[in-house]
């Protein structure tokens, strides 16, 4: 299947997803397009680099969150994308993307929802003096890291973590997971049913 990547910030998970694609690790699945609403964000560089194509578009320069979104849906029609991965993209998705694309919009969080969800989840994990965190992988809805949890990792946090620490341990398991439920959905063995994830062996 044809995927966007939708990411705001640093694109470590946008790069270890087209690492595995070079891998051969995405199945049949194929990184087509980055969308960023962050047109200076070092995502860009990756995929200039990566020799993926970008669309790059500031939000405030659309009069509403749809009209920003109705630009995108118009070019993934165009480039005829079947699945959309978001990767640190740091804003809610209105219903002019989720229409289209119900059941194939994924988002990867570093922690295990529905604890800690929203920003610095690494941090709040941290203050709240939780011994177990982790990674989750869900379908997207219209709220900030809910909907249906596809897969989940957890990672122990260790006595003097620091914020920087405990990161390095997240990051490690998204860059493994992330490919995987990837080719898992690229091969239509996760699927949304309702409410529901269905996953087939
Ligand atoms: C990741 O930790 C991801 O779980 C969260 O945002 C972060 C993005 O990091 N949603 P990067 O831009 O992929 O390096």
């Amino acid at each position: 299947s044809r995927i966007a990547v939708f990411a705001s910030g640093q694109g470590s998970n946008f790069a270890a997803l087209a690492e595995a694609e070079r891998a051969g690790l995405l199945g049949g699945g194929r990184i087509e397009l980055l969308v960023s609403d962050k047109p200076e964000a070092p995502v860009a560089k990756r995929a200039e680099e990566a020799g993926i194509p970008s669309l790059l578009l500031r939000p405030k320069d659309f009069a509403s969150r749809e009209l920003y979104e109705a630009e995108i849906v118009a070019e993934l029609k165009r480039r005829d994308i079947g699945l959309i991965v978001l990767a640190g993209y740091m804003r809610l998705i209105t219903p002019v993307l989720l229409e289209p694309y119900g059941g194939r919009i994924i988002n990867i969080h570093p922690s295990l929802l529905p604890a800690f969800a929203g920003k610095d989840a690494i941090g709040q994990a941290l203050e709240y003096g939780v011994k177990l965190t982790g990674v989750t992988v869900h379908f997207v809805d219209g709220g900030m890291d809910t909907g249906p949890v596809i897969a989940q990792r957890s990672v122990v946090v260790n006595a003097g973590d620091t914020p920087e620490s405990l990161a390095e341990r997240i990051h490690k398991i998204e860059y493994e997971l992330y490919p995987e439920v990837v080719r898992a959905l690229a091969e239509g063995k996760v699927t949304l049913e309702g409410r529901q994830t269905i996953i087939r062996r």
